[in-house]
């Protein structure tokens, strides 16, 4: 009756119904892309598996079959209150997924939430059927005996793996001891994503926390990491991100293929390329005149002075080169060369790009590239590939950039949508990597292909910023450099397929069961109430990275987007506030609160600078009905690259485990003349004990020794969260610790670290 067609790999549905990517999808040549994604709808499936009409259906609904039959199809995205009928009425939607924890004042609190408002046409239907009755039955084949573990929408089959019967393993204390995780691990580096979490330290938090065929829960699963731990511990995953960038990069982690398979596509897909290579990046050796491909070229902007109006090249003037390339850098403040006159280089209007530099490999000695200046073979290079443009019957994304924070910049730079964000000749090599990718027969290779595409993501970009040496930047903005450095597509590719190849052969051989999908943690209806072992997560904070808009870049070669309607986040484009960021993230700790089984743990992990996030962030935990037993701190070793720079950002995550409240939490609403009592209380204690353990010690960086005002920070945190209302920001928290320090450096000079 309803028979799965055999799809990607092992149980590989995608599903969409988000209806500008299904647009798209359809315009676009669909037997390509049905390829790499096929469509199929779940909601039409569940109807019909009950027997009952479309029309029947709409009648009851009180809305247009048409429509219906559209959202049914996926053509326009399901709105959440059909979404919630189909489940209630053919699915597994729990009995009281509507009802906030049992405390009467969070009742109150819990009231703008989804309580019981609804009010089904059908609500004397007898209960939701069991599960298993539910899931489809597929012709055993050796492929295709497992049902769909992924999907870039709701996944009807999220908790199939659950066990709501079996009890969690007795853990009577919160976990103690520090965690301190190294970022540079195959698994880390196969593939970027904002904030990953080292799966090494959550490795010990699922030791911990779970015995073997447990059910660990990540509604905020990012990259996945909690599912690669847990996978390769012999726990069940349940995976759940707004984002199917996200949830794409999950699902290819969670397949690892055997390395050999991959690299061996990867040689053959590059030698393929190989004449396009040549045709896009082939300059020549400045000694021998031998013909080689180019690594990399660098492009500069003009920019105006501000003061005579003339335009000079940035790369000419604001470049300070030295011997060593960690000395060297591009200044920020410099003399316009015609006028003299001091410039601010972030005032400067830019013009348009010009190219300065080539760099390559032939035969010069040692690693170091050569590089010289764009010689006219180069600019007639550049001309030629404008002139042709990329061949017609390649694909590529045209999706406008939207309107939004980290969107601001590029969209007032002119680059307006996904394809201005590649020179022309990164964008026709991606494009025809992705073709050749989209076409790869064998199904659980080509996603990987894909894979290895995305995990470019800005490297090969206008956004990739250029430095001396070498690296590539930030990946939490989109901010547009002044100096960029365009890498030859194909060596970049060829590089991440290694660092792919690495994890894949690094990871353990291991039957993984999970379950991916891609959908609001604010409401998993899939999921049967108390019925997961522990919940291992990592939510937004605040508004530090907006995931939708940076996500947008991998989403539209996927051709599917985040439906951003309960994205938790501040973010003003989105017109989310402090308050919407609180609300919705409470929403979905009431549901985390909802499924987890009632003596199971939840360990949540959090750091931001601002106080108000972190009260937002505490009352939130508080009114979903959880008791914070235990904080201490997850060192990712060293910060992500933003805190690295930023002088109020808080380099280490605080993990929180907390449990199923008894009693409704009681926080101290201490003022801030108490907590700021505290503080220095607080202080003066620890740095007496042990100064040494917080001063910095940079490892790459020549800088003078500073105390490491963030682990202080994080620690008060730890001590003073689970009774006092954090009211104190990390810079309010500064300047007390400073003020502590000078008092007793007058009183002796103890305190100050050496
Ligand atoms: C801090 S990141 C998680 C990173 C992850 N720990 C990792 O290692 O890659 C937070 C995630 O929450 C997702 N998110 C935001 N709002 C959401 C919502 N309402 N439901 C589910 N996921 C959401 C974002 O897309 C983002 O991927
Ligand atoms: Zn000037
Ligand atoms: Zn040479």
């Amino acid at each position: 009756m309803h028979r799965h067609r055999p799809l990607l790999s092992r149980g590989f549905w995608i599903q969409t119904v988000d209806r500008k990517s299904i647009q798209r999808y359809n315009a676009y040549k669909y037997q390509r892309l049905a390829g790499g994604f096929p469509v199929r709808s779940y909601l039409r499936e569940m109807r019909q598996k009950s027997g009952v009409a479309l029309k029947a259906m709409a009648r009851d609904l009180g809305i247009d079959p048409g429509f219906l039959s559209r959202v049914e199809r996926g053509l326009v995205s399901a709105p959440d209150h059909i979404i919630e009928v189909y489940y209630k009425r053919f699915g597994t939607l729990p009995d009281d997924i509507t009802s906030p924890p049992e405390f009467g004042y969070l009742r109150e609190n819990t009231a703008q939430y989804r309580v019981t408002q609804f009010t089904f046409p059908f609500e004397s239907k007898p209960p939701v059927p069991a599960r298993a009755d539910l899931l489809p039955k597929v012709q055993a084949s050796p492929l295709h005996d497992v049902p769909p573990v992924f999907y870039l929408s709701h996944n009807p089959y999220l908790a199939d793996l659950t066990d709501p019967t079996r009890p969690p393993k007795f853990v009577p204390l919160p976990y103690t001891n520090n965690i301190s995780a190294g970022k540079n691990s195959y698994v880390y580096d196969a593939h970027t994503y904002h904030t990953k979490v080292p799966p090494e330290g959550l490795k010990l938090l699922i030791k911990y926390y779970t015995r073997s065929g447990d059910v660990v829960l990540d509604p905020f699963c990012g990259s996945g990491m909690t599912g690669v731990a847990a996978t390769e511990m012999g726990r069940k995953a349940i995976l759940v991100d707004l984002s199917p960038a996200a949830t794409f990069i999950t699902w290819n982690m969670l397949t690892p293929v055997p390395a050999h398979r991959y690299l061996d596509a990867i040689h053959c897909v590059l030698k393929q390329a190989m004449e396009l290579e040549q045709r896009l990046y082939n300059t020549h050796c400045r000694v021998c005149g031998r013909t080689v491909p180019m690594l990399y070229m660098v492009w500069s902007y003009g920019v105006l002075c501000r003061y005579c109006g003339r335009e000079f090249i940035l790369w000419d003037v604001a470049r300070d080169e030295r011997p060593s390339p960690r000395e060297s850098k591009i200044r920020t403040e410099f003399p316009c060369p015609y006028c003299g006159k001091n410039l601010k280089k972030r005032l400067l209007k830019k013009t348009r790009r010009y190219p300065v530099q080539v760099g390559y490999k032939c035969c010069q000695r040692g690693l170091k590239e050569a590089v010289a200046s764009p010689d006219e073979h180069d600019l007639a290079l550049l001309a030629k590939i404008e002139r042709d443009g990329i061949p017609k019957d390649l694909w590529y994304p045209v999706d406008p950039f939207p309107e939004g924070v980290n969107t601001r910049q590029p969209i007032a730079a002119g680059i307006t949508s996904v394809d201005k964000a590649y020179t022309p000749r990164a964008l026709w090599a991606m494009a025809y990597l992705w073709d050749v990718a989209a076409r790869w027969p064998d199904p659980e290779i080509r996603t990987k292909l894909f894979f290895t595409l995305t995990s470019l993501y800005q490297r090969v970009t206008v956004f990739a910023e250029f430095r001396f040496w070498g690296g590539s930047g930030n990946t939490a903005n989109f901010n547009v450099p002044g100096i960029m450095n365009e890498q030859n597509v194909f060596r970049a590719f060829e590089r991440k397929a290694y660092t792919i190849s690495w994890y894949l052969s690094n990871a353990p051989k291991v039957a993984r069961q999970f379950r991916i999908s891609t959908q609001s943690a604010c409401w998993l209806p899939q999921i049967p109430s108390k019925s997961i072992d522990y919940i291992l997560t990592d939510p937004p904070f605040g508004g530090n990275i907006n995931y939708s808009e940076m996500n947008f870049l991998w989403e539209s070669w996927l051709r599917t987007f985040t439906d951003n309607t309960e994205e938790i986040i501040i973010n003003d484009s989105q017109g989310k506030g402090l308050e919407e960021y609180k609300k919705l993230l409470t929403k979905a700790l009431v549901e985390a609160r909802r499924v987890l089984k009632d003596d199971g743990w939840m360990s949540i992990m959090f750091h931001n600078s601002s106080a108000k996030v972190w009260e937002a962030f505490q009352q939130a935990i508080f009114d979903a009905g959880f008791a914070v037993e235990g904080i201490q701190m997850f060192d990712k070793k060293h910060g992500t690259f933003k805190q690295f720079v930023s002088e109020n950002a808080v380099g280490y995550n605080l993990v929180l485990h907390c449990r199923k409240a008894q009693a409704p939490q009681i926080i101290e609403q201490n003022g801030k003349a108490e907590v700021h009592r505290q503080i220095i209380g607080f202080i003066r204690e620890t740095l007496s004990r042990s100064r040494d353990r917080y001063v910095i010690k940079y490892s790459h960086v020549p800088r003078k020794k500073e105390l490491d005002y963030r682990k202080l920070y994080a620690e008060w945190l730890a001590t003073a969260l689970p009774v006092t209302r954090i009211n104190i920001s990390f810079e309010e928290f500064r300047s007390i610790v400073d003020r502590v320090i000078s008092e007793h450096d007058a009183a002796n000079s103890v305190i100050r670290p050496k």
